[in-house]
């Protein structure tokens, strides 16, 4: 149903903005309608029951499909490099809808040893509590990923960048590896979003978005989308998006992720050029222990970072060379940049994963997972960067 001029052989900005819609299509206008309706109409029952058969496709009602999402999910499968995409009221929803569609009792999951704190929750006490068997591992470690991978595991499962730490998994080894034992790979790109990494490119099968946060790009909504092959995505609409889970995206939400996406290509460059300005003057702050950013000299994986993302992004994680107490201090006294969790808006976002994003997980389970108490995350806005920079150093010089 893609009107649109805009194929894939044009360039990721154009797709960005034009992929999935011709105006001619609605009346000429510039941007699609959004059609808040809930269901769609038939001249007769029996076009009806040929639309409910999959015969002739066709919206029927808008927990399934709708005329407006669907423009935003054939702009996002372009974005991807996949063959189709399916929209979801959260990221959290496209993520349970996914792995629901793919798991059953008696499966196995093997999962990445650092996850956004909701994901982890779902996978330790959603899946496990319906018979599926959870594995973590540090995925970032190829022989570690090698030995902890069975032919029972049925998906492999990770972030890269993760959720806070900035470990990165080598996306095509461990696809390689999951694919030799039968297992699917499903990737959680919010972090990178398809401007700076493309997963399915690199041999993952399906990717999966909090699109609330650098897709949205602006603090005002809350959406989700899965990626991946037609059959997979047939399955994930049908059976996680329809019966399982219901978390479908609002047509009016589809619009706002639309809007945001027409700027992503230049939104991903200031928030990585800011944020590399920004790592680099925290690293070398004397009251900065540790910074972990992709673009550093000093990141452990920086020949992956430069394999497999075009550019570092705007996430930054660090240590302060002081007790809990003195950095709880630091992130009162900022001025600008705002405490809250969420990440990829224009404001820069500051937070302690420890005492919010992943206090889903226990002080051991912290600790053995690599998320450590005094680990505080940036999300470095589109702010002018000196800016950022002034308001860190004074709340700095208060500790
Ligand atoms: C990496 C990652 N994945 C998934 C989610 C969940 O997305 P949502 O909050 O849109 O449900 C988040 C939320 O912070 C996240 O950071």
């Amino acid at each position: 149903m893609d009107g649109s001029p805009f194929s894939n052989k044009t360039g990721f900005a154009t797709r960005a903005i034009h992929h999935g819609y011709a105006p001619k299509d609605a009346g000429g206008a510039l941007t699609p309608p959004v059609h808040m309706s809930s269901t769609f109409t038939f001249n007769t029952v029996e076009e009806a029951g040929a639309a409910f058969s999959g015969e002739h496709p066709a919206h029927f009602y808008s927990r399934i499909s709708n005329p407006t999402v669907e423009i935003l999910e054939q702009r996002m499968a372009s974005l991807e490099n996949g063959e189709a995409a399916v929209a979801f009221a959260s990221g959290m929803g496209a993520i349970t809808a996914v792995l629901w569609s793919f798991l059953a009792p008696g499966d196995e999951i093997l999962a990445d040893k650092t996850l956004y704190g909701c994901t982890y929750a779902f996978l330790k006490h959603g899946l496990a509590k319906f018979g599926v068997k959870v594995r973590f591992a540090d995925l970032s470690d190829v022989k570690a990923a090698a030995e902890a991978m069975t032919f029972k595991t049925k998906i492999v499962y990770f972030e890269s960048p993760a959720n806070p730490t900035m470990r990165l998994v080598d996306i095509a080894t461990v696809s390689a590896l999951a694919h030799t034992h039968g297992a699917k790979v499903i990737v959680d790109n919010t972090y990178a979003s398809p401007y700076l990494t493309r997963p399915l490119d690199l041999g993952a099968d399906i990717v999966v978005h909090s699109a609330t946060k650098y897709l949205g790009g602006h603090g005002d909504l809350i959406a989700g989308l899965a990626v991946g092959r037609h059959s997979d995505m047939h399955e994930v609409r049908v059976f996680g998006l329809k019966d399982m889970t219901g978390a479908a995206m609002s047509p009016f939400t589809a619009m706002l992720v639309m809007r945001g996406l027409k700027t992503l290509p230049l939104r991903m460059e200031r928030h990585s050029a800011n944020a590399m300005e920004i790592a680099q003057a925290l690293d070398s702050h004397p009251k900065v222990a540790t910074v972990f950013y992709p673009g550093l000299e000093s990141f452990p994986q920086k020949d992956l970072a430069a394999r497999q993302m075009r550019d570092f992004g705007g996430m930054i994680a660090f240590e302060l060379d002081c007790d809990a107490r003195a950095a709880m201090r630091f992130m009162n006294a900022l001025n600008m940049i705002a405490r809250a969790v969420s990440l990829g808006d224009a404001e820069s976002l500051i937070q302690h994963p420890a005492s919010m994003t992943h206090s889903t997980y226990t002080p051991e389970e912290r600790a053995a997972h690599g998320i450590s108490e005094s680990l505080i995350r940036l999300s470095v806005g589109l702010e002018d960067v000196e800016d950022i920079r002034a308001d860190l150093f004074q709340a700095l010089h208060q500790i």
